[in-house]
């Protein structure tokens, strides 16, 4: 089969990675990669978001199935112009990705469905004084949202009242989030672990990955501002089997049912963003998508084929299909530009990307990479790929267990660098605390 993986990150890599060791493909297209992703796939030269030009490129090139790794193009309607074409993709349709694009649909969806989340009200952009109002009833701590997407960066933990109401102001009358924030969420502080749990959703049925840890924030010790991730892991400790019962029967079985009787059947990767509270799983958010990093360590463990998989998602035949994963742990760490999630420079060489992979049990990621136009031009040794990203690599070990999994992924990476590289040295730590 000829297959089309839309996305150019640590997570687009992963999923063209599983593709690759399926025996039923026969050529990988990624729209728009990086320089790592095409050692494995041919490289697109189109954006993720140019819906046309993708259902162009589909038809020219008879692909027979399109996996979307983003959640921009699945909220602007990828699917739905794919299907209209005739064209298989795996990824729900614009009114089902609303669970990601649209915070104030999904925390509505929640409550129409009894789901366990946060409590919380939605305000407009006329109701800041309601707003205001509402977060001074509450007190601090307390969550502000913006509803739209805002690519990681719309949520708003905020330790004082005076914090939250800044950052109401911010949204609602500075339109600091443009389009994102014309709504706000404004929801109650959850307290306990986060642990990301996806499902492969056919519309009707599903099956559940297991799950996988993100390090939202940029320093070690959970500190700092949120990133995009700064590492995973996977399986979670915390996540018992009664708690992952408690996830099937409380969260993504209501969330599935209760999209198809709304007319909105979920076809694709459900993203169950959990807090494990002391009342058991909350969500704290649905995304559209695969997580980047956790992709980078579930998709490696998963040992059955991941095209008939995704295959039997996008045709609404996952019926009799089966998930199971390979025993053992895999941890990534994402090596990212200086500066990240703020300002940061890019186009520096990065050295020794070869001697990391060459590792046994080590898969290393790209993300924002590109290859160096003129070797030339790049300070450093001849390196041919350049930072081009905040997130620049991700570097995963697998391993017999947690400990095994950091330590190949910590191994390679102290053979990588680049100019202002900066990573988390406390990947997995809480994975491997005792019970
Ligand atoms: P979101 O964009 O909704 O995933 O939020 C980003 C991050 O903010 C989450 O991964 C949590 O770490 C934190 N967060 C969001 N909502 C809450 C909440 N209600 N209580 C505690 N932390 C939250
Ligand atoms: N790692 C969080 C996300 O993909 O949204």
């Amino acid at each position: 089969m000829r297959i089309l993986v839309v996305g150019g990150g640590g997570r687009e890599h992963a999923i063209a990675h599983s593709l690759s060791r399926s025996g039923g493909v026969h050529k990988i297209f990624v729209a728009p990669g990086n320089a790592g992703i095409r050692e494995i796939a041919s490289i697109v030269p189109v954006r993720a978001d140019d819906i046309e030009n993708l259902v162009r490129f589909a038809r020219t090139e008879q692909i027979d199935l399109t996996v979307v790794g983003p959640e921009q193009p699945l909220v602007l309607g990828i699917a739905d112009r794919f299907e209209q074409e005739g064209l298989a993709i795996m990824g729900p349709s614009a009114a089902a990705a609303r669970l990601e694009g649209s915070k104030a649909f999904a925390k509505a969806f929640m409550q129409r469905h009894d789901i366990p989340t946060a409590r919380h009200r939605t305000f407009g952009a006329s109701d800041y004084d309601e707003a205001a109002t509402y977060v001074k009833e509450c007190g601090a701590p307390i969550v502000v949202k913006a509803s739209g997407l805002a690519a990681g960066k719309g949520a708003v933990v905020c330790a004082t009242v005076d914090e939250a109401l800044e950052t109401l102001a911010f949204m609602l009358r500075e339109r600091a989030f443009g389009a994102a924030g014309e709504e706000v969420v404004v929801e109650e502080y959850m307290t306990g672990e986060e642990a990301s749990v996806f499902a492969l959703s056919d519309g009707k049925e599903y099956l559940l990955f297991a799950p996988a840890q993100d390090h939202k924030r940029i320093g070690e010790g959970d500190v700092g501002p949120n990133t995009g991730g700064m590492g995973a892991y996977a399986p979670v400790p915390i996540v018992t089997d009664d708690i992952l019962r408690a996830v099937r029967n409380r969260v993504v079985a209501p969330t599935l049912h209760g999209m198809a009787a709304e007319g909105y059947p979920y076809r694709g990767v459900l993203y169950c963003g959990l807090m494990i509270t002391e009342e058991g799983p909350e969500v704290v958010e649905y995304n559209c998508r695969f997580g980047d990093p956790e992709a980078q360590v579930v998709l490696p463990l998963l040992a059955d084929d991941a095209l008939d998989l995704f295959e039997a998602t996008a045709r609404g035949a996952l019926r009799g299909s089966a998930l199971s994963m390979r025993s053992g742990a895999a941890a990534c760490v994402v090596l990212a530009s200086g500066g990240y999630p703020g300002r940061y420079e890019t186009g520096f060489a990065i050295e020794g990307l070869e001697q990391a992979a060459a590792h046994r049990d080590v898969l290393v990621f790209h993300g924002g990479t590109a290859p160096s136009l003129k070797e030339d031009d790049v300070p450093g040794r001849g390196s041919d790929t350049v930072t081009s990203g905040g997130r620049v690599l991700g570097v995963t070990g697998l391993g017999r267990d947690l400990r095994a999994a950091l330590d190949r992924a910590y191994e390679a990476v102290g053979h990588i660098s680049f100019e202002h590289m900066q990573f988390r040295r406390d990947i997995g730590k809480k994975g491997l605390r005792p019970s």
